[in-house]
């Protein structure tokens, strides 16, 4: 069980929004109780998928108050993360198996005032993630398979997030789940230690996004962290 003492966020994923009306998907989720904005980068390597990259970044981030928080499922984050910091966001996470020199990546995003993070494949163990967290702002463990929304949660990345949650102990790092999360599912990646909310067809599609936050919210929060 979970002894954090961090608060619960709410993060809708914009990759269910209406990508036409983009401001006022943003505006609506403000209105409807968002914590953070999460955007999904994928650049059809990295995951089977596209989606948008730091222009859309930077247009949100002149028309949203909400955080951006950045998850980049591509194969070179070293050379983009710069270009996402430019474009305002809040948070920037990045995929460990990707490789390479991520403590670096981790300190030189930390650096421009920008929150790291690290996100961990299904099939990517716990510990991936162990030596970086003195550098890590969250670590994000994944639900489904990157590179979709709609998916169904898997549930047996619980033990994942119990374990990455347990070698986080008492640092200042986030734990943020991402895939299949909706007023069900949220309460069992909670009890494992989950605090960081991510949600796309379950408040991009819901009638009530509001209602759909706040079941989320209410969801994760029933398991005190
Ligand atoms: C999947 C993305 C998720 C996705 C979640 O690769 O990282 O953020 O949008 O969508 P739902 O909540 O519909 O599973
Ligand atoms: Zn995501």
């Amino acid at each position: 069980m979970s002894t954090s003492p961090r608060p619960v966020v709410v993060a809708p994923s914009i990759l269910s929004a209406d990508f036409a009306r983009l401001a006022d998907e943003a505006e609506r989720m403000k209105a409807s109780g968002a914590d953070w904005l999460h955007v999904d980068v994928m650049d059809g390597h990295f995951v089977p998928n596209l989606t948008v990259g730091p222009p859309v970044v930077k247009a949100l981030r002149g028309v949203s108050e909400l955080p951006l928080d950045c998850h980049l499922m591509i194969e070179d984050p070293f050379a983009y993360a710069p270009r996402f910091v430019d474009a305002g966001a809040h948070g920037i996470t990045f995929h460990v198996e990707v490789g390479g020199d991520l403590r670096g990546l981790c300190e030189r995003i930390r650096a421009a005032g920008v929150r790291a993070g690290a996100a961990l494949k299904p099939a990517t163990p716990p510990d991936a993630v162990f030596d970086l967290l003195d550098v890590l702002d969250m670590v994000l463990v994944m639900t489904v398979e990157p590179g979709f929304g709609g998916q169904a949660y898997m549930a047996d990345m619980g033990p994942k997030i119990s374990a990455v949650r347990e070698a986080i102990g008492e640092r200042p790092v986030d734990l943020q789940v991402d895939g299949g999360l909706n007023p069900e599912t949220v309460r069992h990646a909670a009890a494992a230690g989950a605090n960081v909310i991510v949600a796309g067809s379950a408040v991009f599609r819901a009638p009530d996004a509001a209602a759909a936050i706040e079941a989320l919210r209410a969801g994760a929060s029933a398991y005190p962290a």
